[in-house]
């Protein structure tokens, strides 16, 4: 059999894409290898997002370079593939750059792999194009034995692409337009993950809860009905969904949090910046308040709701008031966890031609600042488990013999000893510590057990 290794930098939805080309190389007689060395086919499936991003990728194209070459003087011949965002927006600039690239390949057309690579066994390949066809009508479906070794929580694309053009961002230009699934599509997708063990999905895109699929009859379905319909899966027992804008919760969205079991209450509602003026430059288009009103709203619908964000500082013009006024709002959600980014300018967005850009170390001294208050509320967060008891979905094995990890509904990791327990269990687990990066538990009594809902 002949070998491909993948490596997915960035979101979940390069994830997903990586296993989608594994599925496709699977039908033509690839197998998956953990490791470069001794593979026929590389596949970088790369990130546009930072500049730090895509200087990782050419970093990454020179050892690959290196090791095409010494592959070769043994006589085996090596494809390399760069995929992703960094393939959509630099194209044959790539193969400008890192001659030894075979294939450029667009986020929207991977599904053509099989008949690219043919072209490239003669010639340099690009292919950039935005959706002309749906990719997704042509993608192989995943083998029961895949869908087992990917283990019982998967990923699930609904919706792709970007319409909202944040003024920093460049996802609208490498994923296109924003584009929903059909419902029908995705059903049939979600049922045969079921069938072969997963329990937990995520439904996933740049703009998840704009989703807006055809539905049964021709009817538009939003992402609450989406996710009442997925929900009927048999063995489907957890569901969330990742990324979402501010001024798409829709009120069925929000009431989904209150009426859909489910659906775990944890959401991922990014806000970037908490200043007015902050939020209106990069083309946020709501402001501070209209969070905060928004999280009032969430929080009522689900009380124990945790919350995660991302965070941009230093965007061009941001003054020590308006990075103050992020700060501020850090501390008066709360966030369960977030991600926070020095602002990088990209080619071709809005925000890279404004002036006032913020110098090196003033971006480095928020971030630590903004940071340490993310990680404050974090640590507050995970101590308030202890003494607990929460449902944990064991999802692998853990550290140590006799360990297994799962997650809470609140997305925290948990490692717990059982030996009576496997993977794919769930079990009602009473929080012992709160390590950095993990909880501590062991199973709970019959007299632990909380009689109603999640958590104690
Ligand atoms: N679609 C999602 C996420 C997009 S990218 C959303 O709308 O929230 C993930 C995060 O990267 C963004 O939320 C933002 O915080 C960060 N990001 C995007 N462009 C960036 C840039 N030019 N510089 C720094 N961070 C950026
Ligand atoms: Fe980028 Fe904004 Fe679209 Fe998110 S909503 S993908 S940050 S343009
Ligand atoms: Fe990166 Fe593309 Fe995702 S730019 S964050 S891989 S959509």
């Amino acid at each position: 059999m002949k070998k491909v290794h993948i490596k997915s930098f960035g979101c979940q939805m390069n994830v997903y894409d990586g296993q989608r080309m594994a599925d496709i190389l699977s039908e033509q007689g690839y197998e998956e290898t953990a490791t470069p060395e001794g593979a026929d086919l590389i596949l970088l499936n790369t990130c546009h997002i930072r500049d730090r991003a895509v200087q990782k990728v050419y970093t990454e194209l020179g050892k690959l370079r290196d090791l095409k070459v010494a592959q070769k003087a043994n006589g085996q011949h090596t494809k390399i593939v760069v995929a992703g965002c960094v393939a959509q927006a630099e194209g044959a600039e790539i193969q400008r750059r890192q001659p030894a690239v075979d294939l450029v390949v667009g986020p929207q057309a991977y599904h053509r792999l099989p008949a690219l690579l043919a072209e490239a066994a003669s010639r340099r390949t690009v292919d950039t194009d935005l959706p002309i066809d749906d990719k997704f009508g042509h993608l192989p479906a995943p083998t029961p034995k895949a869908i087992r070794q990917r283990g019982i929580s998967a990923f699930v694309t609904v919706q792709e692409g970007c319409d909202k053009f944040c003024a920093f961002c460049v996802v609208p230009y490498t994923r296109g337009a924003e584009f929903s699934r059909p419902v029908a599509q995705i059903m049939t997708e979600i049922e045969r993950l079921a069938a072969s063990g997963v329990q937990d999905v995520t439904l996933i895109g740049q703009n998840v809860n704009a989703y807006h699929g055809e539905g049964p009859g021709g009817a538009v379905w939003g992402l609450a009905r989406l996710m009442q319909r997925v929900a009927e899966v048999p063995g489907i027992g957890r569901i969330r969904y990742t990324t979402s804008h501010p001024r798409d919760m829709a009120d069925d969205l929000i009431a989904a949090h209150r009426d859909l079991p489910q659906l775990m209450p944890f959401l991922h509602l990014p806000v970037q910046a908490g200043s007015d003026r902050i939020l209106a430059a990069m083309n946020r288009k709501h402001t501070a308040d209209e969070y905060r009103r928004l999280i009032e709203r969430i929080r009522a619908a689900r009380p124990d709701i945790a919350l995660s964000s991302d965070f941009i500082v230093g965007f061009p013009g941001e003054s020590d008031s308006d990075f103050e006024d992020t700060l501020r709002l850090v501390d008066e959600i709360g966030f369960a966890s977030s991600y926070s980014f020095k602002y990088s300018p990209r080619p071709g967005t809005p925000a890279a031609d404004l002036g006032e850009q913020v110098a090196p170390e003033v971006m480095s001294e928020r971030l630590l600042r903004l940071q340490e208050r993310i990680e404050h509320h974090r640590q507050a967060f995970n101590h308030a488990m202890v003494g607990r008891t929460v449902e944990v979905l064991l999802e692998r094995v853990g550290r140590h013999p006799r360990q297994l990890a799962g997650k809470t509904p609140y997305l925290q990791a948990v490692q717990i000893e059982t030996e009576s327990n496997q993977i794919g269990d769930k079990v009602q687990v009473v929080i012992e510590r709160a390590g950095s990066n993990s909880l501590f538990g062991r199973k709970a009594g019959p007299d632990e057990v909380p009689r109603k809902g999640l958590a104690a």
